[in-house]
């Protein structure tokens, strides 16, 4: 079939995500290796965003490949009553990586299940009935973790469950508060979600979820001061930390999970997207002892047909496997560290280039219309421009693809991604940037 047939049968039944079906041209890929894409012309992109930021490991990676095929013919799927090996030593190996007593895994099949049953867990166990969130945050698109989303994707999900409230996490670039440095900024967000607690009445509060990196909404890194403060206040208050690492895991920031950087240890981790990294879905929500003790003597009432898929668990063990052979953790840190030298020095020489964070291999390039003032250029959810669109074809024309919304630029390569392919990968955004530059 050619190009052209596929893409006429794909725009004739194909529904996707998040756009008006009119404006969807989507390139029709074939094949991956690596950090590499082809399409079925033969196109070659780098894949600067990891697939959708799950493929952490790369593409086509063999031992996860052989191990999947050695699972496909054992067995792929039982029943949720019963036990299985793969479900098991998964379990075991999710709980020798996650910080403190986070060993007790309840298996879903993505980010926002693994939400959902996060805000039920919270909800039964504290027998309270709100739930905390940010307003820069993305959760998921089912109804709980769409209204515990703030972007604007909730917007088409509301009224949405009840009972969640949104606060302001700190956002040093663009700083409501115009501290002059983030710890001061942190401060002061701290010091507001205290009092936004004291008013709200801490005693119907069961949980506060964060991305402790925030992902979708700009990669903001908060001090270790603000996470830490966070952890204090829920403990004082019979809070309980809900730490969503569905984008922030599994090496992206290079540590295996976000939240290690802030040696905070949540009560619940939510998790997916790098677990199998992407390769056949999985998502987990994974409790410490006070979870696990008090559903030891109460039911847990939830469960997934698909919950602890046999082979969607063989494939999270080789993933494990892959991360500590490969040392990718490692790399991620080492690597990131180099692709952050790399990004200042765009922002040094682009006029459109106000802001660059970066943790491990998970960064952001913030766009501006004023490198002084922070102005936007593209505005809060296009509100000024779509500048992305342009942005993102140019560098498909380049062989490159990448997520870009609004004013970021977001950037996650494959964890195994080296120092010259970063080279590479920086020499085509340097080359798109002029697009951005000449809006100014
Ligand atoms: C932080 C965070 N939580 C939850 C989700 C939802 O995950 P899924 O799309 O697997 O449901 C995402 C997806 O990008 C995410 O970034």
């Amino acid at each position: 079939m050619t190009t052209g047939e596929l893409k006429k049968m794909d725009r004739s039944h194909v529904v996707y995500s998040w756009k008006a079906q009119r404006s969807v041209d989507p390139i029709i890929m074939d094949r991956a290796e690596g950090i590499y894409q082809w399409d079925t012309d033969g196109n070659k992109y780098i894949d600067f965003c990891s697939g959708l930021l799950n493929i952490n490991i790369g593409h086509s990676n063999k031992h996860v490949l052989d191990a999947m095929k050695k699972q496909m013919d054992k067995i792929t799927y039982v029943g949720t009553m019963f036990g299985s090996e793969p479900k098991a030593r998964l379990a075991k190996m999710i709980s020798e990586v996650t910080p403190g007593d986070l060993d007790y895994t309840f298996f879903t099949n993505g980010g926002a299940e693994s939400i959902e049953n996060a805000i039920k867990a919270v909800r039964l166990l504290t027998g309270r009935h709100k739930i905390y969130s940010m307003w820069r945050s993305y959760h998921g698109a089912t109804a709980g973790a769409i209204t515990l989303t703030g972007d604007p994707r909730r917007w088409a999900g509301e009224p949405g469950i009840p009972g969640v409230v949104k606060f302001f996490g700190p956002y040093p670039y663009h700083d409501i508060f115009e501290s002059d440095s983030e710890e001061e900024c942190s401060r002061k967000s701290l010091e507001m979600l205290k009092t936004q607690i004291m008013l709200d009445g801490p005693h119907t509060i069961a949980a506060i979820f964060i991305e402790p990196i925030i992902g979708t909404n700009g990669i903001i890194i908060p001090t270790r001061e603000y996470v830490q403060g966070i952890r204090q206040l829920c403990d004082e208050n019979g809070i309980l930390l809900v730490a969503d690492e569905t984008m922030g895991g599994w090496g992206r920031s290079g540590k295996w999970f976000s939240i290690n950087h802030f040696d905070v240890v949540p009560d619940i981790m939510t998790t997916a997207k790098g677990l199998t990294s992407g390769y056949v879905q999985l998502g987990a929500m994974i409790w410490n002892k006070k979870l696990w003790d008090h559903f030891y003597d109460h039911p847990f009432v939830g469960g997934l047909t698909y919950g602890g898929h046999a082979l969607a668990c063989a494939t999270g063990i080789a993933n494990i496997e892959v991360y500590r052979e490969e040392n990718l953790i490692e790399n991620s840190a080492v690597n990131g560290e180099y692709l952050n030298k790399k990004l200042l020095e765009l922002k040094e020489k682009h006029p459109s280039v106000g802001d660059v964070r970066c943790k491990g291999l998970w960064a952001c390039i913030e766009l501006t219309s004023d490198k002084k003032t922070h102005a936007p250029l593209a505005g809060f959810n296009d509100s000024i421009q779509n500048v992305s669109g342009a942005l993102t074809k140019r560098l498909a024309e380049l062989g490159l693809t990448l997520f870009a919304k609004w004013d970021f630029i977001f950037i996650a390569p494959p964890l195994i991604i080296t120092q010259d392919q970063i080279d590479e990968a920086i020499e085509k955004i340097d080359d798109a940037l002029n697009i951005t530059d000449a809006k100014i």
